[in-house]
């Protein structure tokens, strides 16, 4: 009889072993939940394509900031539902703008709580593209402007830190400034540095009213094929001031996300989006996997890949589960 040398199983023989060695963890505040804010008294709609996902009013929002901070998720990330649209999406950068209400109505009722605005004018032009249109074209230089009113905006409302998702070249920058000429200096940027024209949004933008109205987001976006793009984008971002940086969807670009990690010493997040949750979700209600354990499976992963932070749809899910319950 031969005897194996070295055998792996005498470290996982029991919990405790297992828990000794165990190489990657993930806490409730390395998570931020996405909150959807809508118009009207009172609200609490659900999202129907994502299970326990609502859009709230903006009188909803303490409660389940508390909600938030019980769990040990310290963040929440602002999407708005304007009233009104129109083509410049001027909706986004109004001093009395839905996030701007969302904001106020959280740092005054919950100051602990950490707020960060996604910054994108998809929810407020009447077109659904995430900048302004000249000659049927999304016009870069001529969005930039307006996506830094809209980061000031949010900036003087309270936001704790801003998320430029549009893919405008130059935005981190042209943000940056605007930030530190109104002495805002203090107000991290996190970039979505890598987002791909993904088919895992189609859930948030039935949540956030957004699709595109004519063609695809395939100019600004990043094409799902390129990686090398990835740090080339990255490194954009860096250079113009990005304090971190962010992979967007997450699970089908794990490979990014250990590239960012191994290339860049920032913090690097990864927003685990819409089309992930809810596929986990859907093949749970069918009763065809644990979705608990896929959950935190998932979200381990991706941490595994070299996420520090990561926004999701599961944080108030996730951070019950590791509390046992
Ligand atoms: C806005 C924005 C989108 C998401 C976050 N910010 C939609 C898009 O780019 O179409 C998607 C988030 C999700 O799917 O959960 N530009």
């Amino acid at each position: 009889m031969v005897f194996p040398e070295y055998r792996p199983r005498r470290l996982r023989q029991n919990e405790n072993f297992r828990a000794m060695i165990r190489e990657t963890t993930l806490v409730p505040e390395q998570m931020i939940y996405p909150l959807f804010v809508m118009p009207g008294k009172n609200r609490r709609e659900p999202v129907p394509s994502m299970p326990g996902v609502f859009r709230l009013s903006v009188d909803q929002l303490a409660r389940e900031g508390k909600e938030c901070l019980e769990l040990g998720v310290r963040s929440v990330i602002l999407f708005g539902l304007p009233e009104k649209k129109d083509p410049m999406g001027s909706g986004a950068h109004a001093g009395d703008g839905i996030v701007q209400r969302a904001i106020r109505e959280l740092k005054n009722k919950v100051p602990e709580l950490t707020v960060v605005t996604d910054v994108c004018l998809c929810e407020y032009t009447d077109h659904g593209h995430c900048g302004c249109l000249v000659g049927g074209e999304v016009d870069n230089d001529t969005t930039l402007e307006l996506l830094a009113r809209t980061a000031l905006s949010h900036a003087k409302a309270g936001a704790d830190m801003v998320a430029p998702s549009d893919m405008m070249d130059g935005r981190v920058s042209e943000i940056r400034s605007a930030l530190d000429e109104n002495n805002f200096h203090m107000v991290p940027i996190m970039s979505y540095a890598v987002k791909y024209a993904s088919a895992f949004y189609g859930p948030f933008r039935d949540a956030a009213d957004c699709a595109p109205q004519f063609g695809d987001r395939r100019s600004y976006q990043m094409d799902p094929a390129n990686s090398r793009e990835a740090l080339r984008e990255a490194t954009l971002d860096v250079d113009e001031g990005a304090d971190i940086l962010m992979v967007k969807p997450a699970v089908a670009y794990l490979d990014i996300i250990r590239q960012l990690r191994d290339e860049f010493d920032l913090p690097v997040a990864a927003y685990h989006v819409s089309g992930e949750y809810a596929m986990i979700k859907a093949a749970a209600e069918k009763g065809w996997i644990d979705g608990d354990r896929v959950m935190a499976e998932t979200l381990l992963s991706i941490r595994r890949a070299g996420a520090d932070i990561i926004i999701t749809y599961f944080a108030k899910d996730m951070a019950r589960l590791l509390r046992g319950g």
